[in-house]
Parts: C-alpha cells; structure tokens; sequence
C-alpha cells in the first residue's frame, strides 16, 4: 500500500439500494483480485444487527452474477463493522471515529440520497473526521445551478478539490475511457475532426425499462438530470474536447470544462421533452406529474473547431432497445458523381461508437457494388468489438478513489460549466408530451432534428 492509499472505507447508506446494487459488488469484485484490504465501515441509520446486513451483502452479490469465489465473500464481510445512527446526529460521527480505529487516511463514500450530502460532509467537518481524508460522492451533484454551486462550497469548506472525487459512473465505462484514447492516440482523425468535415453528432442513451421502483427519485430528477447534464454531456465532452496539453489527467480535466464553458445555454425550443404512458400510475409518482421520462436536445458549442455544428442528444426510458450510442456524421462529397451519390435519406460517411451494451468503434465508407453500374452501398469498418476482462465501472472508480487518482472523476468547474448550460430550461420549458412505450419517444423529437437529418436508431 502506498502512503496516499486510503486505510479504511466508510459506506454511508450500506443498507440502501445503490450499495445493494452497485457498491457490495464492486466491493466483492476488489476483494476477488486481493485488493480489497482496508476496513469497511457500513453506516445507516436502521438498527440492523450484522448478521441481516451479511445477509443484504450476500444476497447483492448472488443477484449481480453469483457467489463464484466464497473466500472473497467471505473477507469482504470480515472487514466490515456497522455504525447505525443519524446523520444529524454528532454522537454517530463519534461512533464512526471509533469504528476506525487508528485509520490515518480514511475514504467516505456517500451512497446517500443527494438532500443529505451536505449534512453528512458538515458532520464529517465539524467533528475532524476530515483530515487527510477523501470523499466520494454520487450523482446528481446538485439539481441546478445554484444547488451544485453550493455543494460545492460545503465540499470545499471541508475538503479540499484534489480529496472530491464526484462520481459520473460513464467514466469508468472502457467504452467511454476509449473515445479519449481513440481521438488521440490516431493521427487520422484530427484533420477532419471538425467543422469543416463533420456535419453532425448524435448520442442516444435508449433504455427499454422504466423508472420501476425509482419513481420518488425520478420526480426530483426527471431525465434531463438524470442523465443528459452528466453521463452524455461527458460522452460529449470526451468527443468535442481539445487535445490536452500536457500528459497529466488535470489536462483532459481542464479541456472537458473548456467544452462546457463553450456550450451555447440551451432555449426551450432546443429541447423536447416526453414522458412515456403510464408513468404517472408508477409508484410514488405523482398524478398529474410532468416529469420528462425522455428528453431530446440540440446543442451548438461556440468553438473555434465547433462552430455551427448541431450536437443532438437524447435519452429516455421505455423505448425499443438498451443501447447507447455515439453517431458522427460527415459531410457529403462536394459533388454527386455517381448515380446513387446522395440517396433521398441516405447517410454521408459516419464514425460510430457503440458504448453499450457491448462496445464497438465502426467507421462507414461507400464502395461499389459489382456490376456496370456506379453503384455502391454503404459498408462499416469494425475497429473494435467487444474487449473481454473489462472491470466493472465501479469497481475501477473505487479503486481509483482509494488511491487517490482523480482521473475519471469530473471537476468543480466542469460540473457548475454544465449545469450553467441546462439551467435555464431547468426552469422554462414546454410540458412533456405522451409517448407511447416502446417507440423512439414524441413524434416532436423527429421534428427537432429534421434540418438536419434524422435519429440514427442504434
Ligand atoms: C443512472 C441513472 O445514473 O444511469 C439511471 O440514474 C440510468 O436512470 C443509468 O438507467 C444508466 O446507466 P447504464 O450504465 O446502465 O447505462
């Protein structure tokens, strides 16, 4: 162990779902490779003995893919101890400070509902459970503007910049890691990685399920801020960023703000909002909710390299497929030589990420078919397809954090740069309109991005 790896993990809201979900088996999966050995403190408020939480842990694991190394299992409940208190409460941080015994330079995890985040970084503060330590914090960093703004100034009272670590669970995503490292580390792409080549970007983050059980957060949320302000705007970032200029990860940090800052705020007419039948039936969903369930946008980022380049994103819950993907369009060929040039709704030469479920980078090129005509069709190039061994998200996130490495987490800056981006339309916007389950959201989204094509379905 280094001296900057952290000596003991703290899990605020261990009895929770994002824990039962996400956290327990990156956990199980660090302690598979031997990197699991610190201790865990588990804190919550319900009075759970530790034989009910060994019983969530185990049950989380054999959900997530099953118990295929009992030892790990066993290490990684061996480690952990439980402090059940409130979180307003002084005397929990007081539990905490004992739980950790002579720990120098402790990691806190927040897996905590964002309206407690502030209190728990206050608590941490106010009783000098901050020194040399780390925290970690979920999505959503703030619901707007000013709430992320003032986030951060409590983060900042307690913590310095380098010891935040804000989790945006794409970043951690290999797919997403790939898109940096393929602009890059290739020297084809850059002379028409522009304005004067590019016609177009898409990115569509489709899902075929809806809100299930989270309709409570989904109200506070909607999909806007669910996951177009963080995951795709990183996706974006990560495509329309300048090449950092020097090798260190605070270079990509710096760019990926520098995008942020030169995204045009975005006009109700920018944007459509939709939200799917039956939502409003949901479980804890209110009965006249106008909670967007799909949003799509357009976006222009006022950049010497971007400059009238029309950015499209959408995203939304119950449509035909679990997928995400990023579409480049280029421009046509200055002239139509053959035949079949530019067919009615044809595409010009793409280059396509596919993030998930499986990942792939295609680029497409016409060839001619065989025959005395000039005609071709449109073929993709596959660069790469699926790549096994891949950790998990947030297994590498809370590796990274622990150690210290703040590469794949997003910045002060860049965070308030993209709520400053959304933040008006947070407020002012047409109503959501009706979709149907299992189509491509309203008919409106088409209309959006008709001047300039149409939606690449993946
Ligand atoms: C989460 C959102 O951050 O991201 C969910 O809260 C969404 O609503 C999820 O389903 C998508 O992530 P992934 O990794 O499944 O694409």
């Amino acid at each position: 162990m280094t001296t900057s790896h952290s000596d003991a993990l703290v899990l605020f809201g261990v009895t929770g779902d994002l824990a039962h979900k996400m956290t327990f088996p990156a956990l199980y999966a660090l302690a598979k490779r031997g990197d699991l050995n610190v201790p865990l403190v588990g804190v919550a408020f319900p009075k759970w003995s530790m034989e009910r939480l060994h019983r969530r842990i185990t049950d989380s694991i054999k959900r997530s893919g099953g118990i295929d190394n009992p030892r790990a299992l066993r290490q990684l409940l061996s480690r952990l101890t439980y402090v059940s208190g409130d979180y307003q409460d002084p005397a929990t941080f007081v539990a905490i400070k004992k739980a950790l015994g002579g720990a120098q330079r402790p990691a806190y995890y927040l897996a905590i509902p964002p309206s407690l985040f502030g209190t728990v970084i206050k608590g941490l503060g106010a009783a000098k459970l901050a020194e040399n330590a780390r925290v970690i914090v979920e999505k959503p960093f703030g619901r707007d503007l000013a709430s992320a703004r003032a986030l951060n100034r409590v983060a900042r009272s307690v913590f310095p910049e380098d010891s935040i670590f804000r989790i945006d669970h794409y970043l951690g995503k290999e797919a997403i890691m790939n898109i940096l490292y393929f602009r890059f580390a290739n020297s084809f792409l850059e002379p028409i990685w522009n304005r004067n080549y590019i016609a177009s970007v898409q990115i569509t983050l489709s899902e075929k399920f809806g809100v299930g059980k989270r309709g409570a957060f989904y109200e506070s949320a909607g999909c806007l801020r669910d996951v177009i302000q963080n995951h795709l705007f990183q996706v974006l970032a990560l495509l329309a960023m300048e090449p950092p200029g020097t090798r260190d990860f605070g270079a990509v940090q710096t760019e990926k703000a520098k995008v942020f800052k030169a995204m045009r705020p975005l006009q109700s007419d920018d944007m459509v909002r939709g939200q799917y039948a039956g939502y409003r039936e949901e479980p804890d969903v209110a009965k006249r909710s106008d909670v967007e369930t799909f949003c799509a946008l357009r976006l222009f980022i006022d950049s010497w390299r971007w400059e009238g380049v029309p950015w499209y994103l959408r995203s939304g819950k119950y449509l035909p497929e679990n997928a995400t993907e990023v579409l480049v369009e280029l421009k046509p060929p200055p002239q139509k030589l053959f035949a079949d040039a530019m067919e009615e709704r044809g595409r010009s030469n793409y280059v396509r990420f596919r993030l998930s479920p499986c990942s792939a980078v295609a680029l497409a090129a016409r060839v001619k078919l065989a025959g005395k005509e000039f005609v071709g069709d449109q073929r993709e190039l596959y660069l790469l397809e699926e790549q096994p061994g891949a950790e998990a998200p947030y297994e590498r996130l809370l590796s990274d954090a622990m150690a210290g490495d703040g590469a794949l987490f997003t910045r002060e800056d860049a965070v308030e740069a993209a709520w400053s981006v959304v933040d008006s339309v947070l407020k002012k916007h047409e109503r959501a309109r009706h979709y149907a389950r299992g189509t491509w959201g309203p008919k409106a989204a088409d209309a959006l991005i008709a001047p300039d094509g149409f939606w690449h379905n993946p």
